[in-house]
């Protein structure tokens, strides 16, 4: 069966980016222009996704808004003139058919997506998490169905980071098959630097068989006292195998305030109208540092 529909989601609190989302979602801070969320939909809808279902809670209007019309908005630009910005406007609104469903309480990202079974029915579907934006060649989630396709199995999207970050993730443990694929032994979610077996860290993409439901119905809380995804597909790893493919692509870690920083900065320099002054004011800086330390 082909891979259609996939899970958002988008009802955790933030709480590393207070009080910045004390009243806004944190999928909606923006990179230089464009909410967090808009990057991973796009890349949702080009890797062939037709549906997708944000799980929303307390205080995530503004991210129904966002993929809404704006009808006043739209007749304003139009009034002034403004045609490209009304493009960009109406492209949210245009790009796919989203569906809410809420998760009434954070108790973790496992149970956000056991919030979304009804939606998903008894069919393989994508999980991309707002944290992680992967800019690639081909995207990201199009290579994970890819594998799919190929292998018929649950594929975790994974990548290597430095040992002393382990503890940030959830981690893999497996073997290598090709280049790029593992089949997956174990999981563990954040585990301590000592106790983790490989630096094989899992990056907020996944493509999931519907056994997964099952597995999360008794799913107990695991690290940080939340329902963990990790958790529950080692559960299913017991019954079928699991993968994990070694995307192609630069992972960027939104959900951190440095990596939110890093990103925009990189995806400032890459627009044209941007990135001049932006590198002339770089220099600026570092004058002024190298003028300070002599
Ligand atoms: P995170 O732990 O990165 O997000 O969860 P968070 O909880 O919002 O952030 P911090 O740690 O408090 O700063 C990964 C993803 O899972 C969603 C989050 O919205 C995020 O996209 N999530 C997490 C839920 O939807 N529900 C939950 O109960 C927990």
């Amino acid at each position: 069966m082909r891979v259609k529909k996939a899970i958002i989601p988008a009802a955790g609190l933030g709480t590393r980016f207070l009080p910045a989302t004390k009243a806004m979602p944190k999928e909606m801070l923006p990179i230089v222009d464009k909410p967090t969320i808009q990057y991973i939909v796009e890349e949702a809808v080009q890797s062939g996704i037709e549906d997708i279902i944000i799980v929303t809670g307390k205080g995530k209007r503004a991210i129904e808004d966002h993929f809404d019309h704006s009808i006043e908005l739209e007749q304003n630009l139009l009034e002034k003139g403004k045609l490209e910005l009304l493009e960009e406007v109406q492209k949210a609104s245009k790009l796919v058919d989203i569906h809410y469903i809420r998760q009434k309480e954070p108790r973790g990202l496992g149970h956000a997506i056991w919030c979304a079974r009804k939606f998903i029915g008894n069919e393989p579907f994508a999980v991309l998490l707002g944290d992680d934006i992967v800019k690639a060649q081909k995207p990201c989630l199009a290579q994970m169905i890819a594998q799919y396709d190929r292998y018929r199995s649950s594929i975790i999207g994974v990548q290597q980071v430095p040992e002393n970050q382990v503890s940030r993730y959830g981690i893999i443990d497996g073997q290598s098959l090709t280049d790029r694929l593992y089949s997956v032994s174990h999981l563990i979610e954040k585990p301590k630097q000592i106790d983790a077996p490989s630096n094989i860290a899992i990056m907020g993409r996944y493509i999931l068989n519907p056994g997964i439901f099952d597995m999360l119905e008794n799913q107990k809380p695991g690290a940080g006292g939340e329902i963990q995804l990790t958790d529950a597909i080692a559960e299913l790893n017991r019954f079928e195998a699991v993968y994990a493919y070694d995307f192609d692509g630069t992972r960027y870690d939104v959900g951190e305030k440095l990596g939110f920083i890093q990103t925009t900065i990189d995806f400032a320099l890459q627009r044209d109208e941007l990135r001049n002054d932006l590198l002339d004011y770089f220099s600026q800086i570092l004058d002024k540092k190298h003028a300070k330390i002599k």
